[in-house]
Order: structure tokens, then sequence, then C-alpha cells
């Protein structure tokens, strides 16, 4: 018999969670759903109308299961009182974070499940009722196995417990165009019949959304490999386009040329084929890492190798980025003033999550390089602790953040462009919001050089404004 899900709880109110919690509830308006999370500020946030995270579209969809209207009752709530949402809940996502190990066996490589496990501890201590569990969060092979082993182990012996692995696919900038239209819900379960009845309860709340076809069911351990498979393959992908890049450079072929002829094989397809400064996020770096010390411990070191190459390739390709600046600014950075654009790890989103943009910046400040920056979406003080105050180049004297694009590219010898942000394209159609590169290129200094790491303005019409343009895997 299916479960009856009357309330749902998500543990972890963080890029995950909020988003996934919210579309959820929009769409089943009859199943109460309560995010919580440690943390008092984000959950505070989260009742606000200024959100913790920013997403295209994502307030309106809070607001709607949040706040009700005449035609439906609020089903969305958020609190820091984690008990009182898991015991009333029937079904729980578990949506902590995941990130790489700071510290013991597998430091630096392996992913931290601690927060997980403390999730889990917490579930087990307080249910008195049946409980399907669902691992949201992006975890090594083998996690649900362990989970089920602490709630047999410390779980009220009267309450059983199902376990799933549900990951989530969604990418930051479009959350919610992600969870509305994805590309497949994956569920992955254990084979008995209560395992494959709590998969089908999982199924039926997506269901209202979500077509039969696009919803597919798995084995645990493959569900688990297949979203460390995914972020590896995408991360990988990107890394070929890259690699190419540098060829292209070094010989005056042209990487959107390439990418464009390989990605129209339907084989291949046209996505994620965008060259880069390189790719950052919270996950591809993390999710690699873990796949390859998965692969360690399995005694499999050439496959460990294998993945470890993507992101050893990937720092390449920032470094080469950086000294590309320097080269060209006959190398040497003293006394020049450089304004970046974009700090994002990717557009909309304020996510700096080992953005590219951290790196590059640290390695010119690290030549003596004045920074301007300016960056719609990532607040001040992000900045700030990403460049300044985790052991970085930065100080107040050598960086100011800016207001507006003009503001960061006023006086300076070069623009970089660290983030795809539609309104630093001078790309057609131009939109009000588009920046005026006529105006910025009047206020700059010789040399005048943009360095456009992610490929988004026309070369040829930043030249007939005296500008000298370099791209990734271009050479003009
Ligand atoms: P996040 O850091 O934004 O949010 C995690 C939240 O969990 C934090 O607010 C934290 O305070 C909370 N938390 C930690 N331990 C807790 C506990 N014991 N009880 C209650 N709350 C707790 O992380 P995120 O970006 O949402 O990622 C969450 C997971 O989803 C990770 O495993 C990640 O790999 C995966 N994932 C992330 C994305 C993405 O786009 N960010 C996409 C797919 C999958
Ligand atoms: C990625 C995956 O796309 C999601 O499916 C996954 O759920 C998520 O990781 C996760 O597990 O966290 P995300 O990191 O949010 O999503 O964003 P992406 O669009 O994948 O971009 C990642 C990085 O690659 C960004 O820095 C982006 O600028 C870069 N990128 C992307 C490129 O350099 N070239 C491309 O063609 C595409």
């Amino acid at each position: 018999p299916l479960w009856k899900v009357r309330n749902v709880c998500c543990i972890g109110a963080g890029y995950v969670g909020g988003p996934t919690s919210a579309v959820i509830a929009s769409k089943n308006p009859s199943v109460g759903v309560t995010v919580t999370d440690i943390n008092e500020r984000r959950i505070s946030a989260w009742k606000s109308n200024r959100l913790p995270i920013f997403e295209p579209g994502l307030l309106e969809t809070v607001q709607e299961a949040r706040d009700g209207s005449a035609s439906r009752r609020p089903n969305l709530f958020f609190t820091t009182d984690i008990e009182a949402a898991i015991g009333a809940a029937d079904l729980i996502f578990v949506a902590v974070n995941t990130p790489t190990k700071t510290s013991g066996r597998g430091v630096g490589r392996a992913s931290e499940t601690g927060f997980l496990e403390s999730a889990i501890r917490t579930i087990a201590e307080v249910a008195e009722t049946d409980k399907i569990i669902v691992e949201k969060s992006t975890v090594p092979l083998g996690t649900a196995g362990l989970i089920r082993e602490i709630l047999d182990a410390i779980g009220n012996p009267g309450v059983h417990f199902e376990v799933l692995s549900n990951p989530e696919f969604l990418a930051e900038g479009t959350a919610l165009k992600d969870l509305l239209l994805p590309d497949r819900i994956l569920i992955g379960s254990l084979s008995s019949p209560s395992g494959i009845s709590a998969c089908d309860t999982l199924r039926n709340l997506y269901s209202t959304w979500v077509p039969q076809s696009k919803i597919i069911t798995t084995h645990l351990l493959s569900s688990e490999l297949a979203k460390l498979a995914a972020n590896a393959m995408l991360g990988q992908r990107i890394t070929n386009v890259n690699s190419l890049s540098a060829i292209c450079e070094a010989t005056g072929a042209n990487i959107e040329e390439v990418s464009n002829a390989v990605g129209l094989d339907f084989r291949i397809g046209p996505k994620m084929l965008n060259a880069s400064v390189g790719f950052g996020g919270s996950c591809f770096k993390k999710d690699i890492l873990s796949l390859a010390y998965i692969a360690e411990t399995l005694h499999l070191p050439e496959i460990a190798a294998y993945w470890t190459s993507v992101l050893e390739l990937n720092e390449y390709q920032k470094d080469r980025f950086a000294q590309r600046i320097v080269r060209c600014l006959y190398s040497t950075l003293t006394n020049k003033k450089i304004a970046i654009l974009g700090f994002a790890f990717k557009k909309n989103t304020g996510d700096t999550r080992e953005s590219p943009a951290i790196s590059i910046c640290q390695a010119l400040l690290d030549e003596g390089a004045q920074i301007t920056l300016y960056d719609p979406k990532v607040p001040k003080h992000q900045i700030w602790a990403d460049l300044v105050c985790n052991g970085g180049e930065g100080t107040e004297e050598n960086i100011t953040i800016c207001e507006t694009a003009y503001q960061a590219c006023h006086d300076v010898n070069a623009v970089v462009i660290l983030t795809e942000w539609d309104e630093f394209s001078n790309r057609q159609p131009v939109e009000p919001a588009r920046m005026d590169w006529e105006r910025v290129a009047k206020t700059m200094r010789q040399p005048r050089y943009v360095f456009d790491g992610r490929n988004i303005t026309d070369a040829v019409e930043l030249q007939k404004l005296g500008l000298r343009v370099e791209h990734i895997g271009k050479s003009l």
C-alpha cells in the first residue's frame, strides 16, 4: 500500500532545499511542506521578501505557496524547529550540504557527510511514526545503506523508515525552470515491497506536474552514482572544450566554430560546449573529487587519475587566462588598474562558490594590480570574504567594489569579463539594460584591453571603438 503523505519536511534550506520545496508545495496544494535549517538567519530570510538566494522566478513561487491567496491556503512553512517539523512529517527530504572534507581521512577529496549524519540522527531520535527519508543531497556511493544502518541502530524500534535516493539535477540561475521542466526525476530504492511502495509514494508527489515517462526508478546505488556521474561528465565536457580552446588560441582556429560543428552531431548535442575561464560552482569540483576518491578507495587508481585530470585541466584553464592578461599588459600589473566584470560563478546567481573569478582576481592582485569590481548580484561582503578575509591577496587599498559597470571600468587599463551577465554583452539584440561599450571605451586608459573570459562580446564591434580584445579560444 502507498504511504499517505500529508506533511513533507525538508532539512536544509539552501540552494536545493528552498527552491525544491517551494515547487513541491506550489504543485501539491493539499500537502504541507515545512523547510527547516539550523541557520536562523537563513530561515528568517526565507520568511521575508528578501530571500537568502537569488533565482529568477523564485520569490513569486515562494510567495504563492508561503503566503497563500483567496484561492489557496498557505502550505509552505519555514522554521528552525527541526524536531517539530520532523515529528509532523510523513516524508523527509534531506538537502543539507555535503562539501569536500577539510580534515581527516580523504581530506580535500572525499565529501563530508557529517551534516547529513547529524540530520539523520535527529530524525532517528525524534520520529515516533513511520517515515520515508529521501536523500536529496549529493552523497558518496553507499550512503543510503549507511543511513539505514544508523536508523536501525538508534531509531525507535517500533518505527519503520524507508530510505530513498532522489538526487537533484537543477542548475543555479535556472533552478525554477529545471524543477518545473526536469529532463528526468530519478528515484533509487530497495527492491523490497516496502521500498517500491515508498518509491511510488514519492513518484506521486512529482506526478502532479512531471509526466510519468520522465520519472525513472533504479537501485539505490545506481541512483547515487548516476548523480556523481552526471556532474562529472558535464564538468569533463566543459573541460574538453576548454582544452581545445588552448589549441585554437595557438593556431587561429575558432572555438565557437569548433563547438558548433561538433555539437551539431546528434550524438554529442549542443549544450554545455561554451569555452570559458573554467567551470566553477559548488558541485562540479566537489563531485569529481568525490568520484575520484571513491575510485581510489575501490583500488581503481587509473579511474581516479582519469577524473582528477579533469580538475587539473580546469585549474590550468583559469591560470592560463590570468597569465594571458599579464602577458598582454607587458608582463607587469604594477600600477595598472583592471576592471573585473562579474564575480558569480555563472550568470543569474549571486553564488560565488568555487567561482573562477576568485582565483583569477587573486592571481592579478598577486601581480600588483589595482582591481575595481562589479557584479549585479553578489553582495559586497561576499566579495570581501572571498578576496580578503580568507587569507587572500586583497586589501582595502587594492580592491574597490563598485555599484555599476561604468564605475568599475572608469580609468582602467583593461576590462576583464569573468561572468556572462547579459548586461556585459554587446551582441544583438541590444536591450536598454546592456552596457554602453562606447561610453566605457572613452573612459579607459591605454592599452584599453578587453579580456572576455566568457565570449559574450562581439570583438569586431569592440575593436571599432578602439579596444583591443582577447577572447577564449580565438586569436583575432
Ligand atoms: P547549501 O549550503 O546552500 O544549503 C545546505 C543547508 O543545510 C544550509 O543552510 C545548512 O545550514 C543546512 N544544514 C546543514 N546541516 C544541517 C542539519 N543537521 N540540520 C538542518 N540544516 C542543516 O547547499 P546546497 O547548494 O543547497 O546543496 C545541498 C546539497 O545538494 C549538496 O549535497 C549539493 O551537492 C547538492 N546539490 C546542489 C545543487 C546546487 O545547485 N547548489 C544542485 C544539485 C545538488
Ligand atoms: C551543475 C549541473 O549543471 C546541475 O545539473 C547539477 O544539479 C548541479 O551542478 C549540482 O549538482 O550542483 P551549476 O553548477 O549550478 O549546475 O551550473 P552549470 O550551468 O552546470 O555551470 C557550472 C559551471 O560551468 C559554471 O561556472 C559555468 O559558467 C560553467 N560552464 C557551463 C561553462 O564554462 N561552459 C558551459 O558550456 C556551461
